[in-house]
């Protein structure tokens, strides 16, 4: 089993909480700052489609309200797609709070079962430096 299975398991637990009646595809997912809290959650749709939006965002909101802080890790799960990734828009969403070496833990349906890192889900990505 994975060291990092535990993330897995709250990726599910979230993934079974979200709202997706439209498109059915339920995600979850999870992350762990780098000193040990795990935070999560699920996408959420909306009738009017645009407005819904991903478990990676519902998760770093969950993040963030908590006090945010370095992440170490991020797993991402769906229960009709092995090894989904994040979308574009939550890719940079992520970016924005993750590191280049935060590990991103993709999954199928009985653990973690691929490992890349932010800089390799978003290569090249935009950075906010020049803004600050
Ligand atoms: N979705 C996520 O929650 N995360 C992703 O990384 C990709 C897509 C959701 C959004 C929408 O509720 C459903 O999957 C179908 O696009």
């Amino acid at each position: 089993m994975h060291a990092a299975n535990d993330l897995f398991i709250a990726a599910r637990a979230a993934m079974a909480k979200s709202y997706a009646p439209y498109s059915k595809l339920s995600v979850g997912a999870s992350l762990r700052t780098a000193d040990g809290r795990v935070h999560s959650g699920g996408n959420i749709e909306v009738a009017s489609y645009p407005e819904g939006w991903c478990a990676e965002t519902t998760m770093l909101s969950d993040y963030v309200m908590a006090g945010g802080g370095p992440i170490a890790e991020i797993c991402v799960v769906s229960e009709k797609m092995d090894l989904i990734t994040p979308c574009g828009g939550c890719r940079q969403r992520l970016a924005e709070f993750a590191s280049p070496g935060t590990k991103v833990y993709l999954c199928d349906q009985t653990g973690i079962a691929k490992t890349i890192t932010m800089a390799e889900l978003l290569p090249l990505g935009f950075r906010g430096d020049i803004l600050k």
